[in-house]
């Protein structure tokens, strides 16, 4: 691959030119790693409605060391408009959170719209320190499906979407901790590559979890933001990624049938106006609590 030669600074082409590339770069092996041992670029996929998945892939990707870091977020509803991408054969970081053990619908969805030739890729859930349970092995079934070449595989602990100063669940976690683990495994799967030399020596990677993959769960949605406390500032709006939320004179407007109960809403808003208010919550929060208790620690998967 010359992609992989185009070594920056004035000798470039004339670099690039007088060494050509090796047999296994011209087999389409690694790709991204310069010969002086960085990582030339690196692309995150993600999404992550209330941000922690993506903090944990930005800390992967520093531990990567690559030059460039691009970011294809498929978070907001108008990144998912179910037009096929074509993406280059660069290092992807991929990463979503887990619902009920599960990859969101909406990222498996966003995912199986992109078409690459092998692109290695490194594969990142986002758990609220519960159970990620299939999540990982259906995030690899997804992506080797368009293409990608999976390499490594991690899960890493978020705050829990439903987290609450009341009812705190893995509160303020991805923390200082989890994000220098992030930037070790980034670490890792750099010398991996280095020492294989091309992806060919990559052996297949295990991840745990279990096909057929446990059925999807709804809660169901009930959101309030009609109260004393909102000011309006249409902040929750913004950041829903499915354009859930209608900011009017009249008051908040939220579309049930779109709403997939993320909590971005709820963790964006200042006032405190934007809150759950689904009869069955207080309780649910109570059992993922008392699930989530034991701190959790962050897990990375090699191929053997
Ligand atoms: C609908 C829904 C279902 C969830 N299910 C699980 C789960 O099964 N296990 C778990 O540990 N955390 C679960 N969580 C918590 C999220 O996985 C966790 O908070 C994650 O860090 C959120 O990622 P994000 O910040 O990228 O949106 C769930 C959250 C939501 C909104
Ligand atoms: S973010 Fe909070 S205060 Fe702002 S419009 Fe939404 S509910 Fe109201
Ligand atoms: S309205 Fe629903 S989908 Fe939109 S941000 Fe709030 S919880 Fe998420």
């Amino acid at each position: 691959m010359p992609d992989m030669l185009s070594l920056s600074g004035d000798r470039g082409p004339l670099f690039k030119k007088q060494v050509g590339p090796s047999e296994d770069e011209q087999n389409g092996l690694i790709t991204g790693i310069r010969r002086d041992s960085t990582m030339k670029s690196a692309k995150i996929i993600s999404f992550s409605p209330t941000g922690t998945t993506r903090r944990v892939l930005e800390g992967i990707a520093q531990g990567l060391a690559a030059q460039t870091v691009e970011h294809l977020d498929l978070t907001p509803a108008r990144a998912r408009t179910g037009t096929i991408r074509e993406l280059d054969r660069s290092l992807a970081l991929i990463g979503t959170p887990v619902y009920a053990g599960r990859v969101p619908i909406q990222a498996a969805e966003a995912l199986s719209t992109i078409k690459t030739a092998g692109a290695p890729a490194i594969l990142v859930v986002v758990y609220g320190n519960r159970a990620y349970e299939d999540a990982l092995l259906e995030l690899k079934g997804i992506v080797e499906e368009v293409g990608f070449r999976p390499l490594a595989g991690a899960a890493f602990v978020g705050e829990h979407s439903y987290s609450t100063e009341t009812i705190p669940i893995a509160a303020g976690r991805p923390d200082k901790e989890d994000i220098e683990k992030a930037r070790s495994f980034g670490g890792l799967v750099r010398e991996m590559l280095q020492k294989r030399g091309s992806l060919r020596e990559v052996p297949a990677l295990d991840v745990p979890g279990n096909f057929p993959y446990r059925d999807r769960v709804s809660l169901g949605t009930s959101l309030e933001s009609g109260n004393d406390l909102c000011v309006r500032c249409g902040k929750c709006g913004e950041v829903c990624p499915q354009e859930a939320i209608t900011v009017g004179e009249d008051g908040i407007a939220t579309d049930r049938g779109k709403c997939i109960l993320c909590c971005a809403c709820v963790k964006t808003c200042t006032t405190g106006a934007r809150r759950l208010t689904h009869a069955k919550i207080p309780q649910y929060l109570q059992m993922v609590a008392a699930l989530c208790r034991d701190r959790k620690e962050p897990e990375f998967f090699f191929p053997k």
